[in-house]
């Protein structure tokens, strides 16, 4: 007997009319016309059935703190810094745990499974990050939360921040963060690469860093990245955020660059929402777009997510935890509009986002877990399009959030009588 049987689902990978059987809160079988008994079947009636969106690149310590202790004024990536020290000493525990459960249950809500913070380390207090492992664990029965331990100030720059990130580690933070381009020079953002992944390695970890986050065409921190990854052995384990200085960079060294990040095995995390609101602020016209070239990056066998970054804090006023507006937006950026690379930005925000977090089964395959999203959606470019209404939320094989499919209801003068109508 299985737990669950849902039936004439469309798959993002262009499979139709699929069956998948889950028993004991994993996936068993996926195939056609799949008959068995089972206590609960659902008709997906030909709409995508997913597995869940992931968001590879978050800062959940500041989430839904938008106004505190004022808004930014320029729009820049430096304000929201400087903001986001004034808010730090104003901060409480409490209220940090309060506002990332908010945002939890927005996620699930919107068919958002799995998130990677980014925890900022810098406070000898570690309120932030006592805050966030207490949220990790009341969200573990159905969200998998990974923080990255990240020193905001710079890992040199900020006095302290080395310790307090190691202490962050030893309380149960996932992975090593860093921030090179904000150290005081080159050289100190290369030896904070440095010695980053160095501490990672010895302690098994994986590595994320906001690299090259500027318009700056020089700042090639990705590059000593990618070295230190190969040296160290931790290919398929290292990633780097943001990259948007590669936007500006010289064509010739992007094409040398390209390669050494495919060979490190690199994962590559662009925040489009974010990048193309906070680069490019110091251009007149033409104004440049600021995120990295996820095509290009593609198409070396670079492994490329979108991330959401910020939801309604000190360098975002925007935002809902609907990471289908964040592969829109990455989309129209990127000008990724033929068929195959639309696809691709739903990858961006799902497979490959899971891929940069290394999720154990994750998909929709006999032996992973039974976690999907049903969309108002036939496919993945019609969920892209219309940020399409997750109809329900599933984990482990469990209904976990449900919401009406959208339709609104016409009155329309000429035209006699009232019209549903849904955008499918
Ligand atoms: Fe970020």
């Amino acid at each position: 007997m299985l737990d669950l049987l849902v039936k004439n689902a469309n798959l993002p990978d262009g499979r139709a009319n699929m069956s998948i059987a889950v028993r004991d809160g994993k996936i068993v079988e996926v195939a056609a016309g799949l008959e068995a008994p089972a206590r609960e079947r659902l008709d997906a009636q030909g709409l995508l059935l997913s597995p869940p969106l992931v968001d590879a690149h978050f800062h959940m310590d500041a989430t839904l703190s938008y106004g505190l202790p004022r808004v930014n004024q320029s729009g820049t990536l430096l304000e929201g810094i400087a903001l986001w020290g004034e808010l730090k000493p104003l901060l409480t525990q409490q209220a940090i745990v309060a506002r990332a459960m908010t945002y939890c249950d927005w996620a699930v809500a919107k068919g958002l499974l799995a998130i990677r913070s980014h925890v900022d380390v810098c406070d000898p207090r570690l309120l932030a990050v006592e805050a966030l492992l207490e949220v990790k664990r009341r969200v573990a029965p159905y969200l998998d939360l990974q923080l990255v331990a990240f020193p905001q100030d710079g890992v040199l720059r900020a006095a302290g921040a080395l310790e307090n990130l190691r202490r962050a580690l030893d309380l149960g933070v996932d992975v090593v963060g860093g921030i090179p381009h904000f150290e005081r020079t080159n050289e100190q953002g290369a030896a904070s690469v440095k010695l980053l992944c160095e501490l990672a390695a010895q302690r098994g970890l994986r590595v994320d860093m906001h690299c090259d986050e500027s318009d700056d065409p020089l700042s090639r921190h990705v590059e000593t990245l990618a070295f230190e990854t190969q040296r160290l052995g931790l290919q398929g384990r290292v990633t780097g955020s943001h990259l948007t200085s590669m936007h500006s960079m010289d064509n010739y060294y992007v094409s040398k660059l390209l390669p050494l990040l495919a060979q490190a095995e690199l994962h590559v995390v662009a925040n489009p929402l974010i990048n193309i609101t906070l680069q490019g602020r110091h251009d007149s016209y033409p104004k440049r777009r600021g995120m990295t070239r996820v095509p290009e990056l593609l198409s070396a066998g670079v492994n490329v997510a979108f991330g959401h970054d910020c939801v309604m804090d000190p360098w975002y006023a925007l935002g809902s935890a609907d990471m289908l507006e964040v592969a829109h937006m990455g989309l129209h950026v990127a000008q990724m509009t033929s068929q195959a690379a639309m696809r691709q930005c739903f990858d961006a925000v799902t497979v490959n986002a899971a891929k940069v977090m290394g999720l154990a089964g994750y998909g929709l395959e006999p032996g992973c877990h039974a976690d999907f999203v049903l969309l108002q959606a036939r496919d993945p470019v019609e969920a892209i399009r219309l940020r399409a209404t997750r109809l329900k939320v599933f984990r482990r094989g469990k209904l976990l959030s449900e919401a009406p499919a959208a339709t609104s209801q016409l009155r329309l003068p000429g035209r006699p009588g009232q019209t549903s109508m849904m955008l499918l």
